[in-house]
């Protein structure tokens, strides 16, 4: 459309030119100069359309997808990047002073990957000889919290840079990171496993939790954390979830209902609570035996942090 408009428009204008230059050499050069002229500008006509019907995608900025995600591009996973497996390492193994260096901070949110298990685990209702799942385990922390009660943890997780950093601190027990202080400004810090965590329990492999391969097996503890709202479509996960907890098993689950476009389609979003949703879909196979509120805290710089609280619950596989 705006192609036809230029093209009429320059033919209103060097039409007369070129009817009187007609069968001369300036007729020759007008002609071409129209041609020339036209190229251009049809191409850059065409750049300008293209903006405006498809404008830069927006930063995003939320609690669980911290940094620059190109939100158009479905190629591309922030969780592979070099800053987030920073920003993770940091998260999951970062001691207090380290995070958070501000007296006034707010310190009861620290410490969530462990207080994932901690807090929502049924100790004496869990077996001495637990086997337990890590869905979307990111750098493991939680796998290795959940190795305390367990025989065997198996941490799944879709980014390959998390997977291979998890497994490298099962098998080293540390690894070195960079936390960002501000712009370029850069500590050079360790993430380390503690000593009393049963690091040789713990394996980690790369999976999608909506797809998972069909010899997963089942468990008596299953933890998900903050993972739903990462899905393209959480009901696939949901619907696995009854053939994965062994009937009197443990599923821990949290999430902080943070539902964005760029990893869930609004169609697949909860209508309304997230709450309300999980509970009817989990109840004709689960029992809720505990809810609570779970603020977490990921530090984006010394003086940026996304502060948010997550939804935990616990549910029990009906016998
Ligand atoms: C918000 S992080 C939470 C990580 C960790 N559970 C925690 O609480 O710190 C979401 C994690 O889910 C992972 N993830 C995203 N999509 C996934 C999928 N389809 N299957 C498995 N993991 C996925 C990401 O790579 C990331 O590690």
């Amino acid at each position: 459309m705006g192609g036809f408009c230029l093209l009429a428009l320059c033919g209103t204008i060097f039409w007369p030119l070129v009817k009187h230059g007609e069968n001369t050499r300036s007729g020759l050069c007008l002609w071409m100069a129209l041609i020339g002229y036209l190229t251009i500008s049809y191409l850059l006509l065409n750049r300008l359309l293209n903006q405006m019907l498809n404008p830069e995608p927006p930063l995003i900025n939320d609690s669980t997808a911290p940094t620059l995600m190109p939100a158009r591009n479905p190629n591309s996973n922030i969780y592979e990047t070099r800053r987030l497996l920073d920003e993770y390492l940091l998260f999951h193994y970062g001691q207090p002073a380290e995070v958070l260096p501000w007296e006034n901070g707010p310190r009861e949110a620290l410490g969530f990957p462990v207080r994932t298990v901690m807090e929502l685990i049924d100790l004496p209702r869990t077996l001495c000889e637990a086997v337990a799942l890590d869905l979307g385990c990111a750098v493991g922390r939680s796998s290795f919290e959940l190795a305390n009660f367990g025989v065997s943890v198996l941490g799944i997780d879709y980014s390959q840079s998390f997977v291979d950093a998890a497994a490298a601190l099962a098998r080293d027990g540390s690894m070195e990171y960079e936390r960002v202080d501000e712009g370029s400004a850069r500590t050079a810090l360790v993430a380390k496993v503690p000593e009393n965590l049963r690091r040789d329990r713990v394996r980690f492999e790369q999976g999608d939790a909506m797809n998972l391969r069909s010899d997963l097996g089942d468990y008596d503890i299953v933890h998900a954390a903050n993972l739903l709202c990462r899905l393209t479509d959480p009901l696939k996960l949901i619907e696995r979830l009854p053939s994965l907890v062994r009937p009197g098993g443990q599923l821990l689950l949290t999430t902080p209902c943070t539902w964005l476009e760029e990893f869930t389609p609004r169609g697949n979003w909860p209508q309304g609570s997230t709450r309300e949703w999980l509970t009817s879909l989990l109840e004709p196979h689960f029992d809720l035996s505990k809810t609570c509120d779970m603020p977490f805290l990921i530090r984006e710089h010394a003086r940026k942090y996304q502060w948010s609280v997550a939804l935990g619950m616990r549910w029990r596989r009906k016998v």
